[in-house]
């Protein structure tokens, strides 16, 4: 694949449009505390980041920004959804007649074992991916009813993305995969920068702000797809096993931090793994066996589980 190939597929993916104020829209979701007080109550992850003593920025308490106009419509929803690959004369169903609502404000995880059809399910949650047959509705609109330029716009400015295998563009430096959605967004350059800066702090890789994916480790690459998926502060993560090349102390960081924003934020998690241990994060499990959800789990967080 050519540089201009990958950069297309990003473009596709993660959405040219200019139509976002990006970071005045989503200044609610993000304060940059400079006192460093401790006086809000997000102090805490700032002191649990094991990767940054000089952080000043923090998470902060505010009003969820809603997307759908009545709560009682899911943010997405699959109707009778399959996905069928064709491999020459043979077709595999990956899919097979997924029902599945998600709501606003949901951390949703998506357990399954490897080939289950987690991936595949992302894709179509994700709108990165059209089903064989069935209905995927992104706030009650058909998206195969919309044109790919705006369901790239929409898409964009809704959903980021942690994909398993990362799609780190390897020509560009940590910062600049980082701020890449941003660029797509037409931010200010300076705006973009302090924004990557920001991010890179969270994930504590400030000090490689200059290596290329090639000069990281997998664990670092995670975390470099993680701060850019974040770029544009999209109300949706959609994250395929966030946690699958960390160890156990980063997972939990990870982890943590994406429930900060579930909780403090509102923001709506979706988490695609075999890795039981998110579970307990959840506030719905839904397993997933060869391709058809076997059970949904209505769930609690349960805060002494953390
Ligand atoms: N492009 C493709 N063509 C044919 N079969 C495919 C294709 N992509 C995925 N599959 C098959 O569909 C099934 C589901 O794949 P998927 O990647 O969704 O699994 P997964 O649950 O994400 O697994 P893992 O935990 O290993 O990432 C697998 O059996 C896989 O081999
Ligand atoms: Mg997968």
């Amino acid at each position: 694949m050519t540089l201009t190939e990958i950069i297309e597929t990003f473009k596709t993916k993660l959405n040219p449009s200019k139509t976002m104020d990006s970071l005045e829209r989503t200044a609610n979701f993000y304060d940059e505390s400079e006192n460093g007080s401790g006086e809000s109550d997000s102090g805490e992850d700032l002191k649990s980041n094991p990767y940054s003593n000089s952080a000043t920025v923090a998470v902060k308490s505010s009003e969820a920004t809603r997307i759908t106009l009545n709560e009682k419509e899911p943010l997405i929803k699959l109707t009778d959804v399959w996905k069928i690959y064709q491999m020459g004369e043979v077709e595999f169903a990956a899919l097979k007649g997924i029902d599945l609502e998600i709501y606003e404000g949901e951390f949703l995880v998506v357990l399954g074992p490897s080939g289950s059809g987690k991936s595949t399910l992302m894709n179509l949650l994700g709108c990165l991916d059209l089903p064989s047959k069935g209905t995927v509705f992104l706030n009650s609109r058909d998206i195969s009813e919309l044109a790919e330029s705006e369901l790239a716009r929409i898409r964009g400015q809704m959903i980021g993305f942690i994909f398993q295998s990362f799609n780190l563009i390897p020509t560009l430096n940590t910062m600049g995969n980082v701020i890449l959605p941003l660029e797509f967004q037409e931010e200010e350059p300076e705006k973009a920068r302090q924004r990557g800066e920001y991010l890179l702090e969270i994930v504590g890789l400030s000090d490689k702000k200059f290596n290329l994916p090639s000069q990281l480790s997998g664990g670092q690459r995670q975390r470099v797809a993680i701060a850019r998926s974040l770029a544009v502060n999209p109300p949706i993560i959609l994250a395929d096993e966030p946690t699958g090349n960390l160890d156990t102390k980063t997972g939990d960081y990870i982890l943590d931090f994406l429930s900060k924003l579930h909780e403090k934020e509102g923001k709506t998690i979706i988490i695609v793994t075999h890795d039981l241990d998110i579970v307990k994060h959840a506030t719905r499990v839904v397993y997933i066996r060869d391709g058809e959800i076997e059970k949904i789990e209505e769930r609690t967080k349960n805060k002494s589980e953390k």
